[in-house]
C-alpha cells in the first residue's frame, strides 16, 4: 500500500483565525498544509501571498515536532517571481500550472535551485502531454479535479482517467512522484481516487468547517486502508 498522505486546503479554513487553523488541523493527523494561491488573473479569485505563508509556517508543525510540509499551489501567471518568494517563506513543495508558465522547463528548474521539490498542475481540460518532456525534472503531479479558483466545487469524474494515465506515466519513469488529487474530495470518493492511482489527497471543504477535523481524517485514511 503506498505512503498515502492528506493535505487539507486552508483555503476553505477560518480566514479570521488561520494560524489557529493551522495548529488545529496538524493536530488533528494531516500530512501537509495545502496553501492555495490565486492571483485573480490566471484564476477569477484571490487569496493569499508569500508574507501570509511565512507567517503560518511556525504554526505548521506535525504532532510528533516536525515540520509539516507547505505544498504551495500556485494558480497565478506569470509563475517566476511567486515561485521564488514562496521558497523563501518556507514552501517545502510549490506546483504551478503550466499553461501560466512560458517556459515551465526553467520554472520546474528555479523552483528546485531555491530548494524546494516542484510540482505540475493539471486543470481538467489539460492534457498531460508535457510531462514527456518534464517527468525527469518533478517531484509532484497535481491533478486537478475541479476547477481551479474556489473550493466546495463538484468531483469531475474525467479526472479518474487522468489519474490513471498519470500513474502510468510515473511508474514508467521509475522515479519518486507524487501524485496528487486536488478538488471535490471527501471519505466518500477518496478509496475511488485511491484506485486510479493518486496517492496525496488535498481537502478543503470535506475538512475545514466541520466540527472534527481529527473524525474527518481518521475516516479517510479507515477508507484508504480498505482493499
Ligand atoms: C481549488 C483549489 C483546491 C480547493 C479544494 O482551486 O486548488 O485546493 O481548495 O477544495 P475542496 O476540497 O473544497 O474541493
Ligand atoms: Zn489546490
Amino acid at each position: 500500500m503506498p505512503h498515502y498522505r492528506i493535505a487539507p486546503s486552508i483555503l476553505s479554513a477560518d480566514f479570521a483565525s488561520l494560524g489557529e487553523e493551522v495548529r488545529r488541523v496538524a493536530a488533528a493527523g494531516a500530512d501537509w498544509l495545502h496553501f492555495d494561491v490565486m492571483d485573480n488573473h490566471y484564476v477569477p479569485n484571490l487569496t493569499f501571498g508569500p508574507m501570509v505563508c511565512r507567517a503560518l509556517a511556525p504554526h505548521a508543525v506535525l504532532p510528533a515536532g516536525a515540520p509539516m510540509p507547505i505544498d504551495v499551489h500556485l494558480m497565478v501567471q506569470p509563475v517566476g517571481a511567486l515561485a521564488q518568494a514562496f521558497a523563501a517563506a518556507g514552501a517545502a513543495l510549490i506546483s504551478f500550472h503550466p499553461e501560466a508558465s512560458l517556459h515551465p522547463h526553467r520554472s520546474v528548474q528555479a523552483i528546485r535551485a531555491a530548494g524546494c521539490k516542484a510540482g505540475l498542475a493539471f486543470n481538467p481540460a489539460t492534457p498531460l502531454d508535457v510531462l514527456d518532456w518534464l517527468i525527469d525534472e518533478i517531484d509532484l503531479v497535481l491533478v486537478m479535479s475541479v476547477n481551479p479558483g474556489f473550493g466546495g466545487q463538484a468531483f469531475i469524474d474525467s479526472a479518474l482517467r487522468k489519474i490513471e494515465q498519470a500513474r502510468r506515466r510515473i511508474d514508467a519513469s521509475g522515479r519518486d512522484i507524487r501524485l496528487e488529487v486536488d478538488g471535490g474530495i471527501k471519505a466518500a470518493n477518496i478509496r475511488r481516487v485511491a484506485d486510479a492511482g493518486a496517492d496525496t489527497f488535498v481537502a478543503g471543504s470535506a475538512i475545514f468547517g466541520q466540527p472534527d477535523y481529527a473524525a474527518v481524517i481518521a475516516e479517510m485514511r479507515a477508507e484508504l486502508g480498505k482493499k
